[in-house]
């Protein structure tokens, strides 16, 4: 996905767009680009790097409306040719998605005389709305035409050299929304962009048209004139900025105790908001990456505790497998974005099969928080780092809680329910403390490797397996992750002198078979680090480094012993000097699919 913002108001345009740009690159950051009008005429600058590189380009003309991109490539090279706004006819346009029918779009613009400058889907997107132009001149006509011609994602702006005091914004599957001030109106990708501006915005619906003009903005649907209810952003701005910290990532590692107490002060407090899922003959977990490891422990956590069998999914498999959903069936989406295309299309089978979805997500107005039947806000604040740490824990402790209310319908006893509700109490602290440990020494020695594994058995297993994407999309290693048990059945053969495996044990049930697969490893002279449950005895030749973690009810402890290999990661990282917030090739949200 991408950033994407644009401005029409009393202001100079141009550093607004680059401000909002610089809060959007977590979105996407291979190249980045800006339109202007500068004496009614539109001015391109665009650029392949970060936005720092286009910022170079900028000379000290002024503007009152302007369009920005940070692009995510999808069709074509990190290239300026590919960079957008891309510019054809009388149409500039910038767009985050991707057009699916681009090609048979553009072999039929070529057969009328249209030449193409780059690779991507979105020049041809701005040859249609030129050519569609070019036989209608009412521009909203144009748009809702449009609507019907591209197939596949997009948010697009839109200026015409002809009209040079409006923009244009329409979307399909990728998100938009329209924000004002007293000195005028704006429109991105995300709220991020325009917090320094205003609080104020309006969430652009699919097959919805925004027109707007420096003072005023009207929307559109099927060509009538609709009315929208204008939003404002809760969360105080800090979580979208540094605050001192040196990375986003860092910064949100040590807001996970305070945003862990919010959560459970507010839903402890209202369980009755949490879904009781005990009426649902099948339950399904679905998502991507992060979210789907926090569907795995959340998948244990509902059968150990809720008595409850639950099956867990990519969503990028599930839209495509062979499904049994009935209206019997729960089906819950887990996403930080609420953007990502593979898990908004699972719940849009989900629905089309008549099952119930339940959302748990952290971006509010988001597809998937509109569109589940039932959603829950892990309240995570903005998450700007690409690698999660705080939506993944609260997701994880969403589940928790639903897992610990299903338990408590199935026999948790009185006692147990004291003794669960005073570890969730505990756990922010208990968190603060993980977080004053040092972690450097391991990272260091981590940093040196190639190859990195992780293993563990059923809930530690899950847990690996965020600890080994954290490490290796922040650092670049190579990491990968085994059921402890599986690893002799051919992997191990690549275990030698100082391979690094992590290994994690706070599951008592199994802890003494891990033990086995940690002295299978050690004894092939892999450099051993351990990180178990305090009470959890192991002999000092099985790790040559040991992190120990408090013994917390199994419902709980998941989310405390991430936090070990959160810190892991980013130091590992950040001794390897790479940009933490922003890692090559990855985006915040992966809009595209
Ligand atoms: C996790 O650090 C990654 N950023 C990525 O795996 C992410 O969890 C995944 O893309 C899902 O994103 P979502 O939660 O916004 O749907
Ligand atoms: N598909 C478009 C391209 O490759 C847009 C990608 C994006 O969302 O940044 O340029």
């Amino acid at each position: 996905m991408c950033g994407i913002i644009g401005y029409n108001g009393k202001q100079n345009a141009i550093p607004i767009i680059i401000n909002g740009l610089k809060n959007l690159e977590y979105r996407g950051y291979d190249s980045a680009g800006i339109a202007y009008f500068y004496k009614d005429k539109i001015k391109i600058i665009k650029e392949k790097g970060r936005i720092s590189e286009l910022e170079k380009l900028l000379d000290n003309s002024e503007s009152n409306i302007a369009i920005g991109h940070t692009r995510w490539a999808t069709h074509g090279e990190p290239s300026r040719r590919n960079s957008h706004p891309h510019k054809v006819g009388n149409v500039t346009i910038v767009h985050n998605g991707i057009i699916e029918n681009y090609a048979t779009l553009k072999e039929k613009l070529e057969q009328v005389g249209y030449k193409f400058q780059s690779e991507t889907d979105t020049e041809v997107a701005a040859a249609v709305i030129d050519y569609e132009n070019k036989k209608e001149k009412d521009k909203l006509k144009v748009l809702e035409k449009i609507e019907s011609i591209l197939k596949g994602s997009y948010a697009l702006l839109i200026i015409f050299q002809d009209e040079p005091n409006t923009i244009y914004a329409l979307r399909e599957g990728s998100p938009l929304i329209v924000a004002m001030n007293n000195d005028g109106n704006f429109i991105a990708s995300d709220i991020p962009a325009i917090l320094d501006y205003t609080k104020d915005y309006y969430l652009l619906e699919e097959k919805e048209i925004a027109v707007v003009k420096m003072d005023n903005i009207k929307f559109f649907k099927e060509g009538k004139e609709i009315q929208k209810e204008l939003l404002t952003f809760k969360y105080d701005t800090s979580s979208a900025k540094k605050d001192g910290y040196p990375y986003f990532m860092l910064k949100e590692i040590y807001e996970q105790p305070k945003v862990i107490k919010n959560f459970l002060d507010y839903y402890l407090n209202n369980m009755e908001l949490i879904p009781d899922i005990g009426k649902y003959h099948k339950i399904h977990i679905v998502a991507c990456g992060s979210a789907y490891h926090a569907g795995l422990i959340g998948n244990y956590l509902l059968e150990e505790y809720g008595d409850v069998e639950v099956t867990t999914y990519v969503a990028s498999e599930y839209r495509y497998k062979k499904n049994f959903l009935d209206s019997k069936t729960l089906v819950i989406l887990i996403s930080q974005s609420g953007e990502t295309a593979d898990t908004i299309a699972s719940l849009r089978l989900a629905k089309e099969m008549r099952s119930k979805t339940l959302g748990i997500v952290n971006v509010l107005g988001s597809t998937i928080a509109r569109e589940a039947d039932e959603v829950i806000f892990i309240n995570a604040g903005c998450e700007i780092a690409v690698a999660t740490t705080k939506a993944y824990t609260l997701q994880v402790l969403t589940l928790s809680l639903i897992a610990f209310k299903l338990g408590l319908k199935k026999g948790i006893t009185k006692e147990d329910k004291d003794e669960l509700l005073k570890d969730y109490k505990n756990l922010p602290e208990e968190i603060e403390k993980m977080l004053e440990l040092n972690y450097k020494p391991y990272a260091k020695k981590i940093a040196k490797k190639k190859n990195v594994f992780f293993i563990g058995r059923l809930i530690d297993y899950y847990i690996s397996l965020e600890g080994s994407l954290k490490l290796k999309e922040i650092s670049y290693i190579h990491s990968e992750t085994y059921p402890a048990g599986e690893l002799k059945h051919g992997t191990i053969s690549l275990i030698e002198e100082g391979t690094p495996v992590v290994a994690i044990i706070t599951d008592k049930k199994i802890a003494s078979k891990t033990i086995s697969n940690i002295k299978e490893v050690k004894a092939r002279g892999a450099y051993t680090l351990v990180i178990k449950r305090k009470e959890i005895e192991v002999s000092n030749d099985i790790y040559d480094d040991l992190i120990e973690v408090e013994n917390l009810s199994d419902l709980i402890l998941s989310i405390l012993t991430i936090i070990p290999l959160q810190l892991l990661a980013y130091h590992t990282a950040d001794t390897l000097g790479y940009d933490i917030d922003k890692p090559r090739n990855l985006a915040k949200s992966v809009t595209v699919e």
